[in-house]
């Protein structure tokens, strides 16, 4: 392991509930064999959730299904995925080159780990050296505000109170109007 995973995964080390040892946690790109794991840790992670509509691993299988998935990261500890992290195309307002963040998902007894925050970090630095205009999700401000996510006046997602819907821009130009994800987010 590279020292930088090896920073990045402190916690897990440092926890010494479940991951421990000498393999960690390594974040790496999704694989067609991970796709079942996948599905299990996003049912898993969302089943107790109050706000979901347990629709979240039907929507990671749609987007890839679309081939819209602009990036799939996976965690990966003692050989098994434990988290996963989507990112998709959106429109604001039309405009293209931003990125929406979702699902996110970490095994319930493998949460408040680090797992999410390293899955996370980890594609936002990938999404913005490939040239991404920045992110956006609907999601707690209280769990995203780490990576920098701020509610931004005058960016709107249909349905949602404006203080979930949150925004992360690569560069000075602030987001503005309506957020559009892939029609995956909402199945049938
Ligand atoms: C949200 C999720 C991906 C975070 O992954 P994780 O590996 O548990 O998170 P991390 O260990 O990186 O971060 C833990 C920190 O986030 C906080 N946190 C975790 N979930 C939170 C939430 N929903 N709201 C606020 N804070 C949250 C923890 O309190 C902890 O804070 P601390 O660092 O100050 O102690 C994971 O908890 C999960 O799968 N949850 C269920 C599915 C879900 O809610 N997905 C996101 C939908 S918007």
């Amino acid at each position: 392991m590279t020292r930088a995973a090896y920073r990045k995964d402190a916690r897990l080390f440092l926890s010494g509930k479940t991951l421990s040892g000498e393999q960690g946690l390594e974040i790496r790109n999704e694989t067609p064999d991970d796709i079942v794991a996948i599905r299990a840790v996003t049912k898993a992670a969302f089943a107790d959730m109050p706000f979901s509509s347990q629709t979240e691993a039907e929507i990671v299988d749609g987007l890839r299904a679309a081939d819209a998935v602009r990036l799939s990261l996976v965690a990966v500890a003692r050989g098994e995925v434990v988290g996963n992290v989507v990112f998709s195309d959106v429109t604001i307002d039309g405009r293209e080159g931003w990125v929406g963040l979702g699902p996110v998902s970490v095994r319930p007894d493998l949460q408040r780990n680090g797992a999410g925050s390293a899955l996370i970090r980890e594609g936002l630095s990938r999404l913005q050296s490939e040239g991404a205009i920045g992110c956006v999700l609907v999601g707690d401000p209280g769990y995203y505000a780490r990576f920098g996510f701020k509610v931004v006046p005058g960016l709107v997602y249909e349905g949602v109170p404006d203080d979930y819907v949150l925004a992360l821009p690569f560069t000075d130009r602030p987001p503005a109007g309506a957020i559009k994800f892939h029609p995956a987010f909402e199945p049938a």
